[in-house]
């Protein structure tokens, strides 16, 4: 049994969504899952313990890529959250029409990696009502539960 973290940002609750579907379905797998909002976590060695940690996290912004907002402080401070050596893997939830679709996506992969994580699953981009990519989450979900 492994023990997993999914930490996530979410402003109108379609990231939260993701992340309640991916805590069950793991869950279910027979691991250990605890969850948290962004707002409410510490970077200080949030990672240490935990054999996977999933980033959950929407985007903003217009012409450049923004976090979701509870997520920026916590992006701020990656350098501390221990993310050497741990897997990690990164959702979120956007819309097609923007310039950066699901851009939080990417950016917060890029940071895991140059910290030194191990990001597993490829990057999970959900276009609009993430209830219609039910399917899509369960297959990401399989592929991280399996890279565990
Ligand atoms: C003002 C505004 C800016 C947005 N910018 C982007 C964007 O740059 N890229 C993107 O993929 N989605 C963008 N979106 C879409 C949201 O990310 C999308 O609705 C997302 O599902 C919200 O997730 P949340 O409820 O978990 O925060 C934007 C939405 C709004 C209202």
């Amino acid at each position: 049994m492994a023990t997993v973290y999914i930490v996530y940002g979410s402003t109108t609750g379609n990231t939260e969504w993701v992340a309640n579907q991916l805590e069950a379905q793991i869950k279910a797998a027979g691991h250990s899952v605890s969850k948290a909002k962004a707002a409410d976590v510490s970077a200080d060695g949030l990672c240490s313990g935990k054999d996977l940690v999933l980033f959950g996290c929407s985007t903003w912004g217009e012409d450049e890529i923004e976090l979701q907002e509870d997520f920026i402080p916590l992006f701020e401070n990656f350098s501390k959250i221990g993310a050497k050596g741990v897997k990690t893997a990164v959702f979120g939830t956007g819309d097609e029409d923007y310039k950066f679709f699901c851009g939080a996506v990417d950016a917060i992969t890029d940071k895991l990696n140059e910290l030194g994580s191990t990001v597993v699953g490829g990057k999970l981009k959900i276009n609009g009502d993430p209830e219609g990519a039910k399917g899509d989450i369960k297959t990401w979900g399989d592929a991280v539960i399996a890279a565990i």
